[in-house]
């Protein structure tokens, strides 16, 4: 066998669907997908008739390849740049309220019951597996400011196999004594948090690249005194970490943190004064933003997670994505379980389309840009635009294989269908159902039954 036969793991023949650019989705029908050992796409092949793929396996085995049909394609795994994982348990509850009495009368009081760890593997391996479940191989997890849940979450995490940011959550002001740190404790549970992943890390063999990463996670300014603030962004550049927090979600919520920031000129400056916002750092809603500080996320390359469905639940607004993409900021979507219902990307998908039509008809998002969100958009706000989001030679391979005609499926599909017109009816009306097989860093996941 040849050096390159023997380096591939896995080989797909079929259509593969991903992002080429914001503006464009490529179709490879007929194509040929090399995985290597190490879970990287070390090879495509486009347009090769079904009698003639063979030829084209370089030695690579037969047994070896997926063998796609014609209701099958193969596309990268959704990313969620924002999820709360302690929130899944009260997941569907509480639409009636807004953002900082939704706080205070239903998120506060569940999270602190992660204080107990067993309860907390209990809440985050449903979380995670759902997650998997409906195709997102890549998240950005908030956990609560506990660090023994925290951990339990990472470990969940490793065992069901996906690509992960993991946070312990920060808070020491203007939150209940039952869910209040201190900012010396804050700090030095957040950096035992890093060394405890990082130490797992340290394990790994060197041909594998970790998939969970800590992220410095201040829950919000108005939850963290400055001094609090500052040693996060201390933390963040001495592990050279992402951070992520919440921005100009409510109207209400930017008055409050003006007020307790009066020398930061706006919201978005109040993490910039205090080192938090970075390349590396993930920003949830920016539903309420003035342009300056919509060009202070430009300056510092910071990224936007928009929430549709938890901007419209808890009735904050609706962010101005066609702004964002125009000003080249980076942007990507996020479930924002549970100000979001869904923990499924497909269907912040949706949402965020009725949110870019409500807003303004005659220039909403389009498809190719709302799936380049949901895949390339995450990556580059995870800042992973060269490891995942589409399937280029040396990225890492995250996919799903989407069957569009699974036992109750609820796609329906037609003789005049074709494989666009099946990838369309997946977007807009297919679930975790069609997520035949679901693969992070080139080994399929195993999707348990929930
Ligand atoms: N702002 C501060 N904390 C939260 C949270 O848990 N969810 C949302 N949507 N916004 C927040
Ligand atoms: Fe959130």
């Amino acid at each position: 066998m040849s050096s390159f036969a023997s380096s591939i793991a896995k080989v797909f023949y079929g259509t593969l669907i991903h992002s080429v650019s914001v503006k464009e989705i490529e179709y490879i029908s007929n194509g040929l997908l090399f995985v290597d050992v190490h879970g990287r796409i070390a090879k495509i092949v486009r347009d090769l008739p079904r009698d003639q793929f063979r030829d084209s396996l370089d030695g690579v085995h037969e047994s070896k390849v997926v063998l796609l049909n014609d209701d099958q394609f193969v596309i990268p795994g959704f990313v969620d740049s924002h999820i709360h994982a302690p929130q899944y348990a009260y997941c569907g509850i509480g639409h009636d309220i807004p953002l900082l009495e939704w706080l205070d009368t239903l998120t506060f009081p569940h999270e602190a019951k992660f204080k107990d760890a067993a309860y907390a593997r209990q809440v985050y391996s449903k979380a995670v597996a759902r997650s998997l479940r409906n195709g997102t191989t890549s998240a950005c997890w908030f956990a609560t400011i506990h660090l023994d849940a925290t951990k339990e979450l990472v470990k969940v995490i490793e065992e069901q196999g996906q690509r992960a940011y993991v946070g312990k959550v920060n808070m020491n002001q203007n939150s209940p004594d039952f869910l209040k740190e201190t900012t010396q404790s804050s700090v030095a549970d957040t950096r035992s948090f890093i060394e405890y992943v990082n130490a797992i890390n340290a394990t790994l063999g060197l041909d594998t690249k970790p998939l969970v990463t800590p992220i410095i996670t201040p829950r919000f300014a108005i939850s963290c005194t400055p001094d609090l603030l500052t040693e996060l962004g201390k933390l963040a550049v001495e592990f050279d970490l992402p951070i992520q927090t919440h921005l100009c979600e409510n109207l209400n919520e930017i008055d409050v943190t003006l007020s307790l920031f009066p020398g930061s000129t706006t919201y978005t400056s109040v993490y910039a004064d205090h080192g938090l916002l970075t390349h590396r750092s993930i920003m949830a809603h920016c539903v309420h933003m003035k342009d300056e500080e919509f060009q202070l996320m430009k300056d510092k390359r910071a990224g936007i997670s928009h929430c549709a469905s938890s901007n419209f639940n808890i009735k904050s607004g609706m962010a101005n994505v066609r702004k964002m993409l125009e000003m080249d900021l980076k942007v990507g979507l996020g479930t924002d379980v549970a100000g979001g219902f869904s923990s499924s990307i497909l269907d912040a998908f949706r949402t965020s389309r009725t949110c870019s039509i409500a807003r303004s008809p005659d220039d909403s998002l389009l498809i190719p840009e709302l799936f380049y969100l949901a895949t390339m958009g995450g990556a580059r706000v995870m800042e992973l635009a060269d490891t995942i989001g589409n399937f280029e030679v040396g990225k890492e391979f995250d996919a799903i294989l989407v069957n569009t005609s699974v036992r109750h499926s609820p796609v329906d599909i037609f003789e005049h269908d074709t494989i666009r017109t099946k990838f369309e009816k997946y977007l807009f009306v297919g679930d975790d159902r069609n997520n035949e097989k679901v693969y992070v860093q080139g080994k399929e996941v195993r999707l348990p039954d929930l």
